[in-house]
């Protein structure tokens, strides 16, 4: 993008399968907000892509679109400057998807380990979706569809990146025009956030997250319910700050961090108990989200706003994405222009 000042172009989304959770804050959210003055981003809510293992339960994707685009809202994405998009409201990138299906193989799918993953936790088997399968291809399309160049992503997701260049790489050999940047993965450096339950990862699926539209009630039920040190019995016993899940959170969003780290020396010698450290938290959780979910409530009350945020990133994305399009044709051969309806 040399006629701005803009660094680049990003595209970033997710799955509409649930609201979202501090976990997704900690570890992208809070980075959109700040990215979307620096770079030109696209966040696509991608319907079509949660639809790919929820075929049977529409109504939970579609009532999702609202949650999560009111979740990114309430915590400060900005819909004059960042494009956020339904994946089904383009079309094109079924399109783009279905050429992009013929420079990938079957054995390559199976080899891409986000995949393989998900296919193992889901419990898939052989009865794994055609759809679901096919995924890395639509991501692909949606990467390359706004000509992005950089996608910002969790470890997890880095597979899917060199697949996508592995696409790219292919499509300009075989059609012989260059259209597309390369894709870098901006790994984020913010450390995974754990389940409430001490388990490694937060997840909706798992029963062990934290939503930001969480009320105070359930902040503070959440908190007293968080894994700390399970040998950390009395208050004057050393605990363990490693594992323990109020301080990966305090790391996460305590702003004091000299304050913190005296928090964690007294921990470790004893004396501190696992209450104050909680209370802390606490109040931060309800302090720092207090906008958030004031934003929620004012939006709830307003859903035409939110309906109309989706309806016009969609139509911007559509133009962008209408007009890569073209050029894949063009560059395929198949613009057909002398019979085209
Ligand atoms: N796979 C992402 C998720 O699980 C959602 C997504 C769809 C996405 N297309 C994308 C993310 C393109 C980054 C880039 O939530």
């Amino acid at each position: 993008m040399a006629e701005d000042n803009k660094k680049g172009v990003i595209l970033t989304g997710d799955r509409p399968t649930g609201r979202l959770h501090f976990g997704h804050y900690a570890g992208s959210l809070a980075n959109r907000v700040k990215m979307q003055h620096e770079y030109h981003q696209y966040i696509i809510i991608a319907d079509a892509q949660a639809l790919t293992d929820n075929a049977e339960d529409v109504n939970k994707v579609r009532t999702n679109i609202i949650e999560v685009t009111i979740d990114y809202l309430s915590c400060g994405i900005d819909p004059a400057v960042s494009v956020i998009f339904v994946q089904s409201l383009v079309p094109e990138l079924f399109e783009l998807s279905a050429h992009y299906s013929n420079l990938v193989t079957v054995a390559r799918l199976e080899r891409n380990p986000t995949v393989k993953d998900e296919i193992k936790q889901k419990g898939f088997q052989r009865n794994i979706p055609v759809g679901f399968f096919c995924y890395p291809i639509s991501q692909a399309a949606d990467i390359t569809s706004v000509k992005a160049d950089t996608v910002p992503v969790g470890e997890d997701q880095i597979p899917m990146i060199e697949q996508t260049n592995e696409i790219i790489r292919k499509f300009h050999n075989l059609y012989g025009a260059k259209i597309f940047p390369e894709v870098k993965a901006a790994v984020s450096n913010v450390a995974r956030l754990p389940g409430i339950d001490g388990s490694e990862k937060m997840g909706k699926s798992l029963g062990n997250a934290l939503n930001i539209s969480a009320s105070e009630q359930e902040i503070r039920q959440a908190v007293h319910m968080m894994f700390t040190d399970p040998n950390h019995l009395r208050v004057s016993d050393p605990g363990k700050v490693e594992g323990n899940v109020v301080f990966r959170f305090l790391d996460a969003f305590d702003p004091n961090t000299s304050e913190l780290e005296d928090l964690k020396e007294h921990y470790r010698r004893g004396g501190l108990g696992d209450s104050v450290i909680k209370k802390r938290l606490e109040g931060i959780l309800i302090e720092g989200f207090a906008d958030t979910r004031r934003i929620r409530r004012e939006l709830e009350n307003d859903l035409s706003y939110v309906r109309e945020v989706l309806r016009e990133g969609s139509r911007r994305a559509r133009e962008v994405v209408a007009a890569t399009l073209s050029q894949v044709r063009q560059a395929m051969g198949i613009s057909y222009d002398s019979f085209r309806p």
